[in-house]
């Protein structure tokens, strides 16, 4: 099997050791671990009866749904099978431009929605390379990181940003990105983190994007609601656009399950609430203990994952922890400014990230007294 380039291949992961994908804790994947939801569960359960019919192909309800919790009419948002669906769709918009800028270490699906459609692509790394790592670790001191390039040609060219990012876990500010969306013909922000941040704390850009026409707002459901085997997301975006990508895919991309899923979770207030409560001391725990551990250096992140830099090749101990202990982490090997000095870990229940710490101190123990 091939060594997987995505995190959450538990496929992968079972063959190499034996066991079964069940047996593994997966932190690779960066998705909750408080659900799904039960009131989700129950929702869809109930809608089995109508699996006989085909779903609305224009998802009225649920749009109307989004509308509600967005505060944005319906025909500006396209319900998705997973963002990633609609990553493909914006992916094919871009490719009409003379170049893409794509902020990197970028999340390896950017490359295969681009290429898909033949875009230029133009990289612009949040790491000083001529500086290195070490230094780039400073770039990232904080929370927050600065969004500052000068682009070639913007007028006829797009921006694709991810906030927060991944796989540094950095926020960026709303007002950081504000200013590309008078520069750049099209600006794709990828959102699909957002959520895991309170209301307060979020920066979307979802409110501006009646304002500019040439924005377009990815958000997922998959990691926020622990639903990635459903597949569900949504663009928000210019009407005139949507309208044009519903155009150039499928019919009916989103199965009934998922569109009443969707319907059900942004209405789960609890569960949001309880989410919201859940990940800031399990991510602070998880930060201290890494940082006790000799040799790794967590980055601070906004998101419910933690980029770490280690004295140790990843990939071994990626192969030590699943061997050892059927725990997954996600190398970064496929992120080439990252490499095997570097590797990424979901935030997950504080009982899964104590195993994790303590299994991290016993395999890289005996190599710190070497
Ligand atoms: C940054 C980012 N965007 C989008 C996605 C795709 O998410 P979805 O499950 O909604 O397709 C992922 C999945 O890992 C991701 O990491």
């Amino acid at each position: 099997m091939m060594q997987p380039a995505h995190g959450g291949n538990l496929a992968w992961a079972a063959n190499l050791v034996g066991c079964s994908p069940s047996a593994i804790v997966d932190f690779s994947a960066s998705i909750s671990p408080l659900g799904p939801p039960h009131s989700v569960l129950a929702a869809m359960e109930s809608q089995m009866v109508n699996l006989r019919h085909y779903p609305d192909p224009n998802y009225s309800e649920l749009r109307l749904a989004l509308s509600h919790f967005h505060q944005i009419p319906p025909e500006w948002i396209l319900p998705g099978n997973g963002s990633a669906e609609l990553l493909t769709l914006a992916g094919r918009e871009l490719a009409e431009l003379a170049t893409t800028v794509l902020i990197t270490p970028g999340f390896g699906d950017y490359y295969r929605a681009l290429r898909a459609y033949n875009a230029n692509i133009q990289e612009f790394s949040l790491v000083d390379e001529c500086a290195g790592w070490s230094a780039a670790l400073s770039t990232f001191p904080g929370l927050h990181t600065s969004l500052s390039f000068p682009p070639k040609s913007p007028q006829t060219s797009g921006l694709l940003v991810n906030n927060p990012h991944n796989p540094t876990g950095k926020l960026f500010l709303g007002s950081q990105i504000i200013p590309y969306l008078k520069k750049f013909a099209l600006v794709v922000v990828d959102e699909a983190f957002m959520d895991f941040l309170p209301p307060e704390e979020e920066q979307s850009l979802i409110g501006f994007v009646q304002d500019y026409p040439n924005l377009v707002i990815l958000r997922s459901l998959t990691k926020f609601y622990s639903l990635p085997g459903l597949r569900l997301g949504y663009a928000i975006a210019h009407p005139n656009r949507l309208k044009r990508w519903q155009l150039w895919r499928d019919p009916w991309s989103v199965n009934t399950l998922a569109a009443t899923a969707a319907m059900i979770a942004i209405e789960d207030g609890d569960f949001q609430r309880q989410t919201w409560a859940w990940l800031p001391p399990a991510r602070d725990e998880l930060f201290q203990g890494l940082t006790k551990i000799k040799g790794l250096q967590p980055l601070p992140s906004a998101a419910n994952f933690l980029l770490i830099k280690s004295q140790i090749s990843g990939k071994k101990l990626q192969f030590q922890l699943l061997q050892q202990y059927k725990i997954l982490i996600r190398d970064c090997l496929s992120f080439p400014e990252l490499g095997d000095r570097f590797f990424r870990v979901a935030v997950r229940t504080p009982v899964d990230n104590q195993l994790l710490l303590t299994a991290l101190s016993n395999i890289i123990e005996p190599f710190s007294s070497e």
